[in-house]
């Protein structure tokens, strides 16, 4: 534990504790990062805050809650704070202060982040700063990022760049201490992988679980972008699915599915289908109840080919868009009719019917992730 400067501490018996601690709290005056002190047998010491009055304290103390106190100066030791952010700005400002730069801290502390595992990736924002660049260029930079890294409890960090625009839509990272190589549990499944060639939404994790909790007994299920076992993992794992076609075109999330594959314990139940869907899935025709086509801004290229991939029984696809907020009524209708077309034309006779429209989340401004559960039945 770090310790702290002379710090006034309001030490009484330990049996009057849990009152004079409610007391100076109420007040303002307890200084919550700094540890109690236990120095004494059957006594206890309040650090304080420097709003206390520390002269009249212990005559305040005796007045007010007839309680015996006096003020003792110590070298106190600094609680871990419980705040991520506040234990960053404390790593920041300590690594300044010891490095002897008069630079803004504020700019360099990162406010957001995302964890995988053992790795925390700093949104791209808090790189952009000329401060950010001056301290990637200095001698000590390292143990910079390690306090960082201690202060997000994780071993490894790094920056996260834009998605890159690619048919892969490869994760984009900067590392700046450890591995990118992850692994963690997610909803009771394992996802492992090599995060700066692989991005992960934490964001879909409510969409995860949903389409975890749907009754997937039995079935056949295609996943035309499987992604590291995104929806593949919990359609096996929690929904019960009996087999999924798993699709996927990036090298770096076909090991990271499979590994999860065979970390889950579910690799029997999966076959992996390598390269692009659009080869794939012509191969997949009239075997599945249930199509996931998960891929952001649309998975349009896919809709034909999954329409054609269900049994004659029909079954359910779930569409993934991004859609501005003021037209999805508009584009779930544009849809039904869509798949009503393509259903005609191939002379499959599905009846189409919007089960449900999740929003998952924003994408942008005014623009929403949406998922379509669509029905085509006889
Ligand atoms: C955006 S990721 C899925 C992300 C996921 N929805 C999440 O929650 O984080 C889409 C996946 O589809 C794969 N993909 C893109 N185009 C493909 C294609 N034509 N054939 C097979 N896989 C493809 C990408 O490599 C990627 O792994």
């Amino acid at each position: 534990m770090e310790t702290v400067d002379l710090t006034m501490f309001l030490i009484v018996k330990s049996e009057h504790g849990e009152r004079v601690h409610g007391l100076l709290k109420h007040e303002g005056w307890l200084d919550a990062e700094v540890e109690p002190r236990h120095e004494r047998p059957g006594e206890i010491g309040f650090p304080l805050t420097a709003a206390a009055p520390t002269d009249d304290l212990a005559d305040w103390l005796k007045t007010t809650a007839s309680i015996a106190g006096f003020v003792e100066a110590h070298r106190g030791q600094r609680r871990p704070s419980v705040d991520p952010h506040r234990r960053l700005r404390r790593a920041v400002n300590t690594w300044l202060d010891a490095n002897d730069l008069a630079l803004d801290g504020a700019s360099l502390v990162p406010t957001k982040w995302e964890k995988l595992g053992d790795l925390a990736l700093l949104s791209r924002h808090v790189a952009s700063t000329e401060e950010w660049a001056i301290v990637c260029d200095h001698a000590d930079a390292e143990a910079l990022w390690r306090a960082m890294a201690d202060a997000l409890n994780v071993g490894s960090l790094g920056v996260q760049a834009p998605i890159a625009d690619d048919t892969f839509r490869s994760a984009q990272v900067d590392m700046l201490l450890g591995e990118s190589d992850v692994a963690f549990t997610d909803h009771g499944m394992t996802y492992t992988f090599d995060a700066a060639k692989v991005m992960f939404s934490s964001g879909n994790i409510t969409e995860r679980r949903r389409i975890g909790n749907h009754d997937m007994r039995g079935e056949v299920v295609v996943d035309a972008y499987a992604g590291v076992g995104y929806y593949t993992f919990p359609m096996l794992v929690h929904a019960g699915a009996a087999h999924v076609h798993a699709c996927e075109i990036n090298p770096a999330s076909l090991a990271g599915l499979r590994a999860g594959g065979e970390a889950n314990g579910i690799l029997d139940k999966m076959t992996v289908h390598e390269g692009d869907n659009a080869v794939s899935l012509a191969g997949l025709k009239g075997v599945a109840d249930r199509c996931h086509l998960g891929l952001l801004p649309s998975s349009e290229a896919v809709w034909e080919a999954c329409l054609l991939a269900l049994k004659p029984s029909g079954g359910v696809l779930h569409i993934h868009m991004n859609v501005e907020e003021e037209h999805i009524d508009t584009w779930v209708n544009k849809t039904v009719q869509r798949f009503t077309v393509l259903s005609e034309h191939h002379q499959r006779g599905f009846h189409c019917e919007a089960l449900h429209v999740e929003r998952v989340k924003w994408f942008a401004p005014r623009v929403r992730h949406v998922v379509l559960d669509l029905s085509l039945r006889p």
